[in-house]
């Protein structure tokens, strides 16, 4: 009856593949932010994540405030990042366009490329762990995979190790931390509709958003629920609000990109 899945290019794409069905409901209008839903109300944002980036505190001691500053020639041979096939990529990619534009997006992941300290590879916390490895100075990744490790045990981050990473949540003078969200919709072909929509209506209640977001070391979507203690570690910034829908249009031109500057 309901999709439930992590980024706004999929929801995007499930949209635009017919999945999904939009949705009349008071309580999700009322509850969502606008700017964490669909403008046909075809998915909504039950949680959201930022991606930032994360240093070895001891070999950087000027870390990239920004994102544009990851392509700066001064970090050639420290930045890690995964392959540009994972949506994580093509949507940060997609924000850099959508907020500085195709000439600029272009020349940012041509230096990112030049900068990379290895091949893209492997998931978010695989990142985390060159920083810990030392295979990498500079990484990027969402916030959740750091809060995890916090939170519990995570393979190849212990505690100790976790100490020497720091981390920059980029642009907060400027578009501010590119964010994300876990959402859903209802099924085009749901058989159970209503009861697919009280169960969204149900994830919107202060309750449900307190323990989803714990969860998933996220911060919640409904203002004014208390984020977990893992993910308060990160402390406060400030979130780029830039329109998701109109970021996630930019994924083939991001594509493009990735492919013309050898983004692996
Ligand atoms: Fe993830």
């Amino acid at each position: 009856d309901i999709l439930l899945t992590v980024d706004t290019s999929r929801l995007e794409r499930a949209k635009d593949a017919g999945v999904l069905q939009s949705v009349d409901s008071d309580v999700l209008e009322a509850r969502i932010p606008a700017s964490l839903q669909d403008a046909d109300n075809q998915w909504f944002g039950f949680s959201q994540r930022a991606r930032i980036i994360f240093y070895d505190k001891a070999d950087v001691p000027n870390p990239p405030a920004t994102y544009v500053d990851l392509a700066d020639p001064a970090y050639k041979g420290q930045v890690c990042h995964r392959s540009s096939s994972n949506v994580y990529s093509q949507t940060l990619l997609s924000s850099i366009i959508e907020n500085h534009g195709e000439e600029a997006a272009k020349d940012w992941a041509k230096g990112v490329v030049e900068n990379f300290a290895r091949d893209p590879q492997g998931g978010d916390t695989d990142q985390l762990r060159g920083l810990v490895s030392g295979e990498c100075d500079i990484s990027i990744s969402n916030t959740y995979y750091f809060a995890r490790s916090v939170r519990k045990d995570v393979d190849g981050l212990p505690a100790e190790a976790r100490a020497n990473i720091g981390w920059v949540f980029p642009a907060q003078n400027g578009e501010g931390a590119h964010m994300n969200l876990s959402g859903g919709g209802v099924a085009a072909n749901a058989p159970n509709k209503e009861n697919a929509i009280k169960f969204m209506e149900y994830l919107a209640s202060d309750q449900a958003q307190q323990y989803f977001s714990a969860g998933n070391d996220e911060y919640p979507a409904v203002p004014g629920v208390a984020i977990s203690p893992s993910v308060a570690t990160l402390g406060l910034f400030r979130p780029d609000d830039v329109d998701l829908t109109k970021v996630a249009k930019n994924v083939p031109m991001a594509q493009k990109i990735f492919n013309e500057v050898g983004w692996k």
